[in-house]
């Protein structure tokens, strides 16, 4: 007989698994064939990630076009920053890298607090249904992804147009190296914001696909590992803070980076405090292994309540590690190419 407390667990493990149990496969009966499920779950959220791939491209264009117009009207921030670019006609795939940046870090915003909505309190109530906001959450990870990639891969396109002084084998390899090789890139601030962005893209891709194998590798290592994906948010809003010319003065556009990330901040201290799996709440300290690991997640919780405090302090001091704007074009800039 089913004691109450199996049948509790039993549907716990049927709410919050992250597929509906037959696109899971996990639950199907026994003697039913198991579908091949990765391959088929990837190739069907592939496709339902159509619609918002062409959202996410007419987002990146839009992007471009504002930052085109600004360079090509004297207002750029890049420009201010690194006088040289002043030409948009030239400079257009740093623009377009820029943009794809821009969506990038949208996306990436979107697919974090989806996420957190889905393994938080539930929401009493919800415009789309439970599965809908995990299919979203799914399509919008995998083309977060495809744009962080295009991001980087339009910076390096930039630096192989650049380097026109040496042959196309050493252009190739100087545009894939200081785009992709971490620790490569050289110059000023970059040499430590371009690997937190190597780092963001290179953590986002396995985290993100693993879900297309938790058949093989289980459902719990699965779990464990795709939490953080948090991290990937911090470096990629980090390395826009950081580098982000853009967002290089300490005026508007930088307030409004920092006061988008409250309420990311706001809903991973709720669902630290109210997660929505049984297991993962506080309750009351162990022995053992289980005291230290009772204090890791008070600490957990702490740290979070401290991030929203912090932001809030940000936002509302204006002490935001913007730059002041220089009156005469700046000495130093980010990239390489300001001391050709
Ligand atoms: C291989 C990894 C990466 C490389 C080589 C890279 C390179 C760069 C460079 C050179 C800039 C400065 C552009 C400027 O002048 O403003 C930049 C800015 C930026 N990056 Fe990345 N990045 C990488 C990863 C990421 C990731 C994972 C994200 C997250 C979506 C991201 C989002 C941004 C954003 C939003 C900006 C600000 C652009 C602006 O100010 O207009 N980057 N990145």
């Amino acid at each position: 007989m089913r004691t109450v407390a199996a049948v509790a667990r039993a549907r716990e493990a049927l709410m919050l698994s992250d597929v509906s149990p037959d696109e899971d496969g996990t639950t199907a009966p026994p003697g039913r064939q198991r579908p091949p499920a990765d391959r088929a779950a990837l190739r069907g959220d592939l496709r339902s990630a159509l619609p918002d791939a062409t959202a996410a491209v007419v987002v990146t264009a839009l992007v471009f076009a504002f930052l085109y117009a600004r360079m090509e009207s004297g207002a750029s921030d890049t420009v201010a920053v690194m006088p040289f670019m002043d030409d948009a006609g030239t400079y257009w795939m740093y623009l377009l890298s820029q943009a794809f940046g821009w969506s990038g870090l949208l996306w990436a915003w979107g697919t974090v607090m989806l996420g957190l909505l889905l393994s938080g309190p539930r929401p009493t109530r919800l415009p789309v249904s439970r599965r809908v906001l995990e299919r979203w959450h799914r399509t919008t990870s995998l083309t977060t992804m495809a744009l962080m990639t295009a991001h980087a891969l339009m910076f390096a396109a930039e630096l192989v147009r650049y380097e026109t002084k040496v042959g196309w084998a050493e252009r190739l390899w100087v545009g894939f190296a200081d785009s992709f090789v971490p620790g490569w890139y050289d110059s000023g601030t970059g040499r430590v914001a371009i690997p937190l962005g190597q780092g963001a893209l290179y953590l986002a891709i396995p985290l993100g696909l693993l879900f297309y194998v938790r058949h093989r590798i289980g459902a719990n290592t699965w779990r464990r590992l795709h939490r953080f994906v948090i991290v990937v948010y911090v470096l990629s809003v980090w390395h826009t803070l950081l580098y982000g010319t853009n967002v290089w003065y300490g005026e508007w556009p930088r307030t409004v980076l920092w006061l988008l990330q409250v309420p990311v901040a706001l809903l991973l201290l709720t669902r630290l405090l109210r997660p929505a799996r049984r297991a993962e709440r506080l309750g009351r300290p162990g022995g053992g292994a289980a005291r230290s690991g009772w204090w890791l997640r008070v600490a957990g919780r702490a740290a979070a309540g401290a991030v929203v405090i912090g932001l809030v302090a940000v936002v509302v001091s204006g002490r935001d590690g913007g730059r002041d704007r220089p009156s005469h074009p700046p000495a130093t800039a980010p990239h390489s190419q300001e001391t050709d």
